[in-house]
């Protein structure tokens, strides 16, 4: 838990352990105030952060020890990088920033820290967004997954106060931000959880159960089909699926509506096998442990309700998440079985191991048929094509209508979950097409590109609904080189979601 206080007092004048001090590339120190007014504690403090070399290049920090009052303060300088870039780019440099701030705390093993907020005029934001940011993002940095671990030592502390610093005049604005950026890092958190927690907890009924909790708490709807039900209705594919397992699958079905007149519903559907062994197709040993984050779609849509229930966008949002293991036994569907969506649709199961469009299938004929959708996107560690073609720093975009492609791209650039838009023509098409059903789940070599052969799958279930498809198999955990991450799940989707959502009318 991060407690947001905010203060207009001088930096200096807060008591607390230490003091983030963003600031850009060959700042002026001559006519920072900041530092100006900072040498009556500490004298040389030009000449030491020259002779540390930090000039506030992106990715610089210095933490440096002085005595505050007889007590000893930590000044954590961290680099904003030049003001030349993009307006995106700076933002992301500031969260690195604070994700470094935040590292160093940790080490430094202090807890409570003021921050010198930057001026939102350098990133072309509001102070609202501003400080929104400046909160998912430590929060976000501050997460760690340690409770399974007995070595009181090597555990993290849970909880930091951080006081914001702005004039007065901004505070009744950036109250708004720290309040929406509480939630929305919080959300963003239980994704990374839920995906954290080793696939023996996280069953599909441990997160089916997860959503009956947070839609309880929120006055949200919530339908959960049980595996009998998800078969009686001839849901095929997630009935194909979990045959192997011997837990039970589940489909669940949160709704958010606003009482404003006339709004949009938007459906997001996430994928969501608790692990992924690839089944009889099965998958080497090496690496298969981050099959247990085969669930980061279903995670990240079913977190993304909860921070929605709080900012109350004017739209109506279907979220919908099957969610099984991926396993072998006796019962598991064999390559060359064929199966039967709940569209009506059949498909060959060449490999299955491409069992996420098999449920997603379901999952998207669902909730085209029963919701008056004006938009359906979906997410989900489809491909290893994708990760392998996109690396880790953005998730695969593939829509063929350019006004959605248009709203997520602009999400992604403001939310910092970054996408990146793949060729999705129709020449893709056949690639999955079966010689004994109607598709094939696994995409013919010839066309190669195994992410947009998996997106042209999942379009034979939307009907005509503007549909977009995010493939998440790199972004979703294990991201390299940002101070904001660790080691594990990264939360992806819930950022990008909320600012979709709430920017939606814009
Ligand atoms: N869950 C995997 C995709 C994945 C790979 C996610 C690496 C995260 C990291 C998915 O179910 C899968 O196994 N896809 C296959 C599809 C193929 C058999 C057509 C793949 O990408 O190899
Ligand atoms: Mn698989
Ligand atoms: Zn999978």
């Amino acid at each position: 838990m991060i407690t947001i206080k905010i203060s207009a007092k001088p930096l200096y004048d807060i008591d607390t352990q230490g003091y983030i001090i963003p600031r850009e590339h060959n700042f002026d120190s001559t006519h920072d105030k900041l530092i100006q007014s900072l040498k009556t504690f500490f004298p040389p403090l030009e000449e030491v952060l020259s002779q540390r070399g930090f000039t506030g290049a992106a990715g610089a920090t210095c933490a440096l020890a002085i005595n505050h009052n007889n007590r000893p303060v930590y000044l954590i300088f961290v680099g904003l990088g030049s003001s030349k870039k993009s307006h995106e780019d700076k933002i992301e440099q500031y969260r690195r920033a604070l994700g470094q701030a935040q590292r160093a705390a940790e080490g430094l093993k202090i807890t409570e820290l003021a921050l010198d907020m930057p001026d939102s005029h350098w990133f072309n934001i509001t102070n609202y967004t501003l400080a929104k940011e400046t909160i998912i993002t430590l929060t976000m940095a501050s997460y760690h997954f340690d409770e399974f671990i007995t070595d009181e030592s090597r555990k993290l502390p849970e909880n930091y106060t951080v006081t914001l610093v702005a004039p007065e005049l901004l505070h009744d604005e950036i109250k708004i931000g720290i309040e929406h950026g509480t939630r929305i890092g919080f959300a963003v958190n239980q994704a990374r959880y839920w995906c954290d927690l080793p696939p023996v907890v996280l069953t599909p009924t441990a997160l089916a159960n997860h959503a009956a909790r947070v839609a309880k708490a929120h006055n949200l709807k919530i339908t959960i089909f049980t595996e009998d039900e998800i078969i009686k209705q001839g849901m095929g594919g997630i009935e194909a699926v979990a045959k192997g397992s011997d837990q039970e699958a589940r489909m669940v079905v949160i709704e958010y509506t606003t009482d404003h007149p006339n709004a949009p519903t938007i459906g997001l559907v996430g994928k969501g096998i608790t692990f992924d062994s690839g089944g009889l197709s099965i998958k080497p040993a090496a690496g298969m442990e981050t099959m247990k984050d085969d669930m980061a779609g279903a995670a990240a849509v079913i977190s993304t309700m909860e921070a929605l229930a709080h900012l109350k966008p004017q739209v109506n949002i279907i979220a919908v998440a099957p969610i099984t293991e991926n396993l072998i036994s006796g019962h598991a569907t064999k390559p060359g079985d064929i199966i039967r969506f709940y569209n009506g649709k059949t498909a060959e199961v060449k490999n299955t191991d491409a069992e996420g469009r098999l449920i997603l299938a379901d999952a998207l004929s669902y909730a085209v048929k029963h919701y008056k959708l004006d938009a359906i996107i979906n997410i989900a560690t489809l491909t290893g094509s994708c990760a392998y073609a996109l690396g880790p720093f953005f998730a695969g975009l593939m829509s063929q209508h350019p006004d959605l492609a248009h709203k997520l791209l602009e999400s992604s650039r403001r939310s910092g979950d970054r996408l990146w838009e793949l060729p999705f023509h129709d020449d893709y098409k056949i690639a999955v097409r079966s010689d004994v059903a109607d598709l094939c789940n696994q995409g013919s070599n010839k066309y190669r590109a195994g992410a947009i052969t998996a997106g042209f799958f999942l379009q034979n279930f939307v009907g005509d609904v503007p549909w977009a498809h995010l493939d998440v198999a790199g972004t979703s955990f294990d991201v390299p080189d940002r101070s904001y991450f660790r080691h594990g799940a990264t939360g992806f989707g819930v950022r990008l979601f909320i600012d979709l959502v709430m920017n939606w009318n814009a």
